[in-house]
């Protein structure tokens, strides 16, 4: 019985059974991107949605699917953007850079009215995936879901009973106020919602997400970081989960009672239902806002088949065993690219930030969006990093070659620390992890976020270019990548034109977007 089937069944036989599970869609759908009014944790506010939900609905395909989703924008409301971009987070878009959906780097904005179909393949790649607005702090408003691509071989299957749309844990910050309209660096949210619903302090009781498991049964949870902003202490009582695959990379099976989230990143883990039939809280502590759990906030529920719908009354269990990024390793092909020796790559880089109060610097330039995209300006002949805007944050990287980038982080370098720090195109091994002075080369972890850390630590990571064009670097904290936390890779420039051929549409989002009038923006 196949996912959707089994789901509808299930729905079929048990009418009064609360299921929070998504229903998917995709691989070819349409995205419909609308404003209306939401209060996923019981406070009314005006949001960003995607088919008039919040978070947008999972999209799921199998390996190797051509994926063709019609992003079509219907925003009205001018103070979250009435354009709109949408990143599929994780997928390597190769050949298919103008897929990628960040804004003014790999498209202009598609304007209200309009319409853009995002057509790309999951070339060799499965596992957690997530999408998001590409455009300004857009998707703090509300426009992030989480994306699956399931592969028929997993090579994990056989530790795991069921992996459907009820198994996929999303992770919101959420708050109050429109990201334009409040502070450029908020302290912290005013909610943290699990699969969208949540709770907030001088709230009422509203409803928290369910997941419901069958005692005896082994899960394939996949846990999704939408943050735009914390990262997440996240907890199952009186379960231990056991983590298989990292940010759509499959890693040697790792028991741990605790994960540390970043922005933008994914776990999947295998939770074996084998306690008493009950309630058991599940636990998401951001590091702002709202720090504590009392009356259900930061929480969601475990609920057994056959328990009493009431809500938990389980302690949360004292973390011995939390995962430790340096313990994850990958299951194939381990091994960083380059040789076994500091800077033992073709080329290798060390990343100066700073911050002036208000913007953040890499090697002394805050990113600023060009007015024509970077793919844009290569496609229109320009070559050389030099002559790519925005200037001072474009750099070339040659193809074919071993890659090394260091983020050295002092106690004054870049306030607001940790910073998860994303690639596109690629994923990467990490080869000094935050809180670790070691360096692994021949098997460690491999993503696509990495935390930075905090004072003291020199994260570094290693990637082999094999994909042309040009590719974000950035702070996954959205309102840092606002204030210029970012730069851009233009890889193998030369084999841009021939390796990726845009269609006419896409070049129509720019004369579109430029010709609008600065209130439908
Ligand atoms: C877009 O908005 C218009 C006007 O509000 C509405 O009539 C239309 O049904 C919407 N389209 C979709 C696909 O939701
Ligand atoms: C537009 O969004 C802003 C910010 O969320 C909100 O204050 C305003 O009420 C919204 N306007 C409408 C017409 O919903
Ligand atoms: C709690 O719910 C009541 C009844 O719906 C509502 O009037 C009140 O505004 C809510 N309180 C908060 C803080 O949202
Ligand atoms: C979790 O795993 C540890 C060993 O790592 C074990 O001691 C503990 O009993 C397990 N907890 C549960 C609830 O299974
Ligand atoms: C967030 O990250 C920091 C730095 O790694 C860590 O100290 C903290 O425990 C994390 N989580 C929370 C909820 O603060
Ligand atoms: C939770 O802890 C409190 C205080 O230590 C204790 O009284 C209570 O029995 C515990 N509850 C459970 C379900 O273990
Ligand atoms: C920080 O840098 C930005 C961008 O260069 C500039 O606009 C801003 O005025 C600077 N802020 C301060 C406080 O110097
Ligand atoms: C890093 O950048 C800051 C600010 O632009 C500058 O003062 C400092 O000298 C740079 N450090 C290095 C090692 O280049
Ligand atoms: C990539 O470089 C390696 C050696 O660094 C070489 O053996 C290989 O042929 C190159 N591949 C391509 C496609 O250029
Ligand atoms: C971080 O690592 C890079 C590459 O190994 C090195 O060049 C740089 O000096 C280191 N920075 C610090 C502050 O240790």
């Amino acid at each position: 019985m196949g996912r959707i089937e089994s789901l509808s069944l299930l729905a079929t036989l048990s009418p009064f059974l609360s299921l929070t599970a998504f229903a998917a869609i995709g691989p070819v759908t349409d995205l419909t991107i609308s404003n209306t009014d939401i209060s996923p944790d019981g406070y009314t506010r005006a949001a960003v949605v995607v088919n008039g939900v919040f978070p947008g609905p999972l999209i799921t395909g199998n390996m190797g699917d051509n994926f063709q989703i019609n992003v079509v924008d219907n925003l009205t409301n001018e103070t979250m953007l009435k354009s709109t971009t949408v990143h599929w987070h994780g997928f390597f878009q190769s050949g298919t850079n103008w897929a990628d959906g960040g804004a003014f780097v790999n498209q202009c904005p598609i304007a209200t009215g309009n319409s853009f179909l995002y057509d790309f393949t999951a070339k060799n790649q499965a596992g957690t995936f997530w999408y998001h607005s590409h455009l300004s702090t857009q998707y703090c408003d509300g426009l992030r879901g989480p994306m699956v691509v399931y592969d028929p071989d997993d090579p994990h299957a056989s530790l795991y009973d069921v992996d459907d749309e009820s198994t996929v844990i999303t992770l919101s910050d959420w708050y109050h106020t429109a990201a334009k309209l409040g502070a450029a660096f908020p302290t912290g949210p005013d909610s943290v919602l699990i699969n969208g619903l949540g709770r907030f302090t001088g709230g009422n009781s509203t409803d928290l997400a369910v997941i419901t498991v069958e005692q005896g049964k082994r899960y394939r949870f996949r846990l999704v970081s939408l943050s735009c902003d914390p990262n997440f202490t996240f907890s199952i009582d009186d379960h231990n989960m056991t983590v298989i695959e990292v940010d759509a990379v499959n890693h040697e099976a790792l028991t741990v009672d605790e994960i540390q989230i970043y922005a933008g990143q994914r776990y999947s883990f295998v939770l074996t239902a084998d306690q008493d039939v009950g309630n058991y809280w599940i636990r998401a502590l951001p590091n702002g806002g709202t720090v504590s759990f009392s009356g259900g906030v930061n929480s969601a529920i475990l609920r057994y088949s056959g328990a009493p719908e009431v809500e938990p009354t389980t302690n949360q269990t004292l973390s011995t065993n939390t995962l430790v990024e340096t313990d994850l390793v990958p299951l194939d092909d381990p091994a960083a690219p380059g040789e076994a020796v500091a800077e033992g790559v073709d080329y290798a880089m060390s990343l100066n930030f700073s911050f002036n109060g208000s913007n953040f610097f890499i090697n002394g330039a805050t990113f600023v969006p060009p007015t024509v995209p970077v793919l844009l300006q290569i496609l229109s002949g320009a070559q050389s990093a030099s002559s790519l805007l925005p200037s001072g944050s474009v750099y070339s990287l040659p193809s074919n070659s071993t890659i090394e980038i260091a983020f050295p982080i002092t106690a004054t370098n870049a306030p607001g620390a940790p910073h998860p720090f994303h690639l596109h195109g690629h994923t990467f091994s990490v080869v000094r992890s935050a809180g670790s002075s070691t360096y692994n080369y021949a098997n460690p972890v491999r993503r696509d976020v990495v935390n930075t850390g905090t004072a003291g630590d020199n994260v570094t990571i290693r990637f082999k270019t094999d994909n042309p064009g040009p590719w974000f670097l950035h702070c996954h904290i959205d309102f840092h990548l606002e204030a210029g936390f970012a730069m851009v890779f233009s890889e193998d420039t030369d084999e841009v034109v021939s390796f990726n051929t845009p269609s006419t549409a896409w070049e129509n989002l720019c004369t579109t977007y430029d010709a609008l009038d600065s209130s439908d923006l």
